[in-house]
C-alpha cells in the first residue's frame, strides 16, 4: 500500500524523527560504516523511501565521490529533499517512484549500482512485495556490493513487543531531555510505541527480523547479518560477492 504524505505528516515525521527514532545518528553513521567503498572512491548508490533525504545526506557527506540516486513515493518529501542538496553539486539526483513497483530499482537508473540502503521504508511493503524488493537489489548491484537496511522490525513474541514498548518510551524520554533539555517531547511522543505495537495500521507492515534476515538469504546474499538493533529498530542486510 502507498503512504501518501500531507505536508503536515512530512512537518510531524520530521520533527518528530530525532526524538522517536532510537539513535538515528548512530544507525546512519552504521550504515555508512558498511559501505563496501573505501571514503575517496567513486560509487552510485540507491536510497530507496529516502524521504527528506537525511541518509542520503550523511552518505555523500562520508563519501564525496560518492553519486546518489534517492528516490521515494511523496512529492511533499521530495521537495524538502531538494531544498536539502541544493548545496549538493549534482551529486543527486531525485525522483518519484512507487516501490511496489515490479521494475522499481531499474526505473529509478538503469544498470548495476555499488551499494542499495533505505530508512524506514521498507516496512510499507508486505512480506511478498520484501522478498521481491530483496531479489530486485540483489540483481541491481555490481558484484562485491551491499545492501543495507534500516528499518522497523516486529517482535516475534509478546515478551519482544513488551520489552520494546518499554525500551522505545526510555529511549524517547532520553532523547527528549539530551535534544531538548527537558520532557516536553517525551510528553508529547510517548504514545508512540503503544500506538504503533497496540493499533493495525495498514501502511506499517514489518516483518520479524529473522524474517527480514531469510528473505535476504533467500535473494542471494551472502554475510547476511543484523549489525545494530534497538528497541524494534534495526540495521541489517547482506553482501552479494
Ligand atoms: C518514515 S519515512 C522515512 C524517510 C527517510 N528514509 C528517513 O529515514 O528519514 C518513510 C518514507 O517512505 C516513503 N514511502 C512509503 N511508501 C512508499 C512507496 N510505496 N514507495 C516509495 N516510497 C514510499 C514515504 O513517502 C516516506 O518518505
Amino acid at each position: 500500500m502507498i503512504q501518501e504524505w500531507s505536508d503536515t505528516e512530512v512537518q510531524g515525521f520530521i520533527d518528530m524523527a530525532n526524538i522517536v527514532i532510537p539513535e538515528r545518528r548512530m544507525q546512519f553513521q552504521i550504515v555508512a560504516d558498511l559501505v563496501p567503498f573505501g571514503q575517496g572512491e567513486t560509487f552510485s548508490f540507491i536510497d530507496i523511501g529516502c524521504g527528506d533525504g537525511l541518509l542520503t545526506k550523511a552518505l555523500l557527506d562520508r563519501f564525496p565521490k560518492a553519486f546518489a540516486y534517492a528516490s521515494d513515493a511523496s512529492d511533499e518529501m521530495l521537495c524538502k529533499a531538494e531544498k536539502l542538496f541544493e548545496a549538493y553539486d549534482g551529486r543527486v539526483k531525485l525522483s518519484c517512484h512507487n516501490m511496489h513497483e515490479s521494475d522499481y530499482l531499474e526505473a529509478i537508473v538503469s544498470g548495476p549500482v555499488g551499494f542499495i540502503t533505505s530508512s524506514l521504508a521498507i516496512h510499507h511493503c508486505d512480506d511478498a512485495e520484501k522478498g521481491q524488493l530483496y531479489r530486485s537489489a540483489y540483481q541491481k548491484l555490481s558484484s562485491e556490493r551491499a545492501f543495507i537496511v534500516i528499518d522497523a522490525v516486529r517482535p516475534a513474541s509478546v515478551y519482544g513487543t513488551e520489552l520494546n514498548k518499554k525500551y522505545w518510551r526510555q529511549s524517547i524520554r532520553k532523547q527528549s531531555i539530551e535534544l531538548g533539555g527537558n520532557e516536553e517531547q517525551y510528553d508529547k511522543y510517548k504514545q508512540i510505541p503503544i500506538m504503533f505495537y497496540d493499533r493495525s495500521v495498514p501502511e506499517d507492515q514489518p516483518a520479524t527480523l529473522i524474517d527480514n534476515l531469510n528473505y535476504l538469504i533467500e535473494a542471494g546474499f551472502q554475510g547476511v547479518d543484523c549489525f545494530w538493533h534497538k528497541c524494534g529498530f534495526a540495521v541489517f542486510g547482506g553482501y552479494r560477492s
